[in-house]
């Protein structure tokens, strides 16, 4: 069924972010029925979306969270996740970050390079504690995905490249404060071609073999996250393939006896219980095209302006037949299009827009440019 907004919505000024908690709720159990019976651990990665009666519902299914800076830590911890089921993961992670981090005594560290190893020995050392680490590998494996959203290539800044693995192992070795635990890899995000997580589990079946030899114990694995959801179809495919993905990894990725497995999805638990809700503001009609200018635009979600991202758009209000618009924001910039050429019934001011699947990297990307005021959230189905 398409996207409804229940009447004592209709009159909620706009745009605003509107969560279904309801298929949140069903996206979790499919996640768990394909993860658990699988014994795959996963961590929500926070980026996506943060806000705070999305992470308690995860929360109290037992996840983890996969934070990407002190603000996510912090938001992870006052949603109460537990610290040891807390990951700070990110290329550049700062001292004061790194000290929140450790006085929180979270579970692990995801380090991307021998200089940040360094730094998190001596400031652990400085806590007089002992900081446990995956080292975040570059597996140079192609996502097939937006250029933007690729992590795994050598020419991303990501992690460490194989070569350079064996001695930032054994510098690891060497710093008293440190603990090595696992490996970690994430090789991109909004990933629809799930050959590609058969590549990453034979490359890390290779590094584990050659670090087995070397005699490091690995007791976890992170494969990162990645899995992607259907924008085109948000209603036919709201809950997203986890089977698929999970059992790529179950087929393909060797485990060691005891050893666990951790996934940090994002995009997959909470895109397509997002939408964000707009209301036409003009139609104008100029030679080449009909404009319907919204009241939301890339301040609120930026997808489409920075990737060119396809996000599915409705006509709440009109039934009329259908005509051709490039639907916009008020935004002063050309980029502010959501999508050219979109068939809608025909719009008229005051119509209420639904663009979909925006659950994900959509309220966490908005910005104050042109000084607009942060939309709200609303949640259904509590
Ligand atoms: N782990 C790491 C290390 C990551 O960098 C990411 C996403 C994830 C996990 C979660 O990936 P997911 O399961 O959500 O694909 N703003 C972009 C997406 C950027 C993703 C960044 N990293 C977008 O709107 O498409």
């Amino acid at each position: 069924m398409s996207f409804q907004l229940s009447s004592a919505l209709l009159s909620q000024p706009t745009p605003f972010y509107h969560y279904n908690l309801g298929l949140l709720d069903e996206t979790l159990t499919a996640l768990q029925q394909a993860a658990q019976p699988r014994n795959f651990q996963v961590h929500y990665a926070l980026k996506a979306n943060a806000n705070l009666p999305v992470l308690e519902r995860i929360k109290n299914r037992g996840l983890g969270a996969d934070c990407v800076s002190g603000g996510e830590v912090q938001r992870a911890l006052d949603a109460g996740f537990a610290p040891d089921h807390i990951v700070f993961a990110g290329v550049g992670k700062s001292d004061a970050e790194i000290n929140l981090a450790l006085a929180a005594d979270i579970w692990c560290f995801n380090a991307e390079s021998a200089e940040e190893l360094a730094v998190l020995d001596a400031l652990a050392g400085a806590q007089n504690r002992k900081a446990r680490v995956a080292l975040r590998v570059n597996p140079n494996v192609d996502a097939y995905t937006h250029p933007h959203i690729t992590t795994g290539l050598a020419a991303n800044k990501f992690g460490i490249s194989l070569t350079d693995l064996p001695a930032v192992v054994a510098h690891l070795g060497s710093l008293p404060n440190l603990e090595l635990v696992g490996l970690h890899a994430h090789i991109g995000s909004q990933i629809t071609n799930l050959q590609v997580f058969a590549k990453l589990s034979e490359r890390l079946n290779d590094l584990q073999t050659a670090l087995t030899d070397q005699g490091h114990h690995l007791p976890h694995l992170n494969v990162g996250g990645g899995l992607g959801i259907s924008y085109e179809q948000p209603d036919t495919h709201s809950i997203p393939d986890f089977e698929g993905y999970f059992s790529m990894f179950e087929r393909h990725l060797i485990r060691r006896p005891g050893q666990q497995v951790h996934v940090e999805l994002g995009r997959a638990l909470v895109a397509q219980c997002g939408t964000l809700v707009s209301k036409v503001l003009y139609v104008k009609q100029s030679q080449q095209t009909n404009f319907a200018i919204l009241d939301a635009g890339m301040t609120e979600l930026m997808r489409p302006a920075l990737y060119g991202s396809y996000h599915h758009i409705q006509n709440l209000s009109s039934q009329a037949p259908e005509q051709l618009y490039d639907v916009v924001g008020p935004i002063c910039e050309s980029s502010d299009t959501f999508r050219k050429a979109v068939l809608l019934p025909e719009t008229q001011r005051g119509d209420l827009v639904a663009i979909r699947s925006a659950g994900a990297y959509g309220e966490v990307m908005s910005s104050g440019y042109n000084l607009r005021e942060k939309a709200p959230a609303v949640y259904v189905g509590e």
